[in-house]
């Protein structure tokens, strides 16, 4: 499958990446993972990053655009992939249905994960996030614990809050969501190419998806 994850910070979108991995093979492709990966190994991708998302803000378009024209011509995107916190603005979306036109590629969907505020709020204060960046799990004190407290299920790292995570970071977020990246709801509701789904249940999502594909 070929689709973009919409939805604001805490919606779900990881979570329900990995939950659609699981089904055909296709990646998560997410641009936070792939920008905190950065930031931990200290690159010079990082080191430009870095400011703008411990603030809550977005990193330039063109950045993401270099990194994402070079993703998604890997081979593991043969089999299919999700999009995850990419495209985020306009300018985003624009170049990335040249850039799929010119790749020859399709997409199917774009999926909007709708969750209420207030279950937002309670889900970002209480996610922790494996440390390793290759990992990169996804926890929650609340409805994901992982079994020994502060180490990963799958490798073992110590989980960790993201450095976003803080009080003003989480605000400054869910604004630059609701200024930068809520406008792309109409964007793709325009091109005929969206579905909406409001679930705080992650496997209703999923199945929302799924029926969807089956047509
Ligand atoms: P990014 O990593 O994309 O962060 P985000 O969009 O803020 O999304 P999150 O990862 O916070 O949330 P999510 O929706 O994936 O929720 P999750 O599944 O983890 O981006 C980080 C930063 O990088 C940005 O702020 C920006 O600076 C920069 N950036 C990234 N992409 C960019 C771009 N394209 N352009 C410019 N800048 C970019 O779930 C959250 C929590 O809830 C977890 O604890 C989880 O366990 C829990 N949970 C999830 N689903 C459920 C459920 N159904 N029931 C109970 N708990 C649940």
């Amino acid at each position: 499958m070929r689709l973009i994850l919409l939805g604001a910070p805490g919606a779900g979108k990881g979570t329900v990446a990995k939950l659609l991995t699981k089904l055909d093979g296709s990646v998560q492709i997410s641009t936070g993972d792939i920008l905190r990966g950065a930031v931990a190994a200290g690159t010079e991708l990082g080191l430009k990053a870095k400011a703008a998302m411990n603030s809550g803000g977005l990193v330039s378009d063109d950045l993401i655009m270099g990194i994402m024209a070079e993703r998604l011509q890997q081979p593991d995107c043969a089999k299919g992939f999700l999009l995850d916190g990419f495209p985020r603005t306009i300018p985003q979306a624009e170049a990335l249905k040249i850039l799929l036109a010119k790749l020859g590629i399709k997409l199917d969907f774009t999926v909007e994960i709708d969750v209420p505020r207030a279950v937002i709020l309670d889900r970002l204060t209480t996610r922790r996030t494996c440390s390793n960046s290759s990992c990169q799990a996804i926890y929650n004190t609340k409805s994901n614990p992982t079994k020994v407290n502060g180490i990963c299920d799958k490798c073992g790292s110590p989980t960790i809050q993201r450095e976003d995570e803080t009080e003003a970071a989480i605000s400054k977020r869910l604004d630059t969501y609701d200024a930068m990246t809520a406008p792309l709801v109409g964007f793709y509701k325009k091109e005929g190419n969206l579905l909406t789904v409001s679930a705080t249940d992650s496997n209703v999502v999923v199945k929302a998806i799924q029926d969807k594909l089956a047509g």
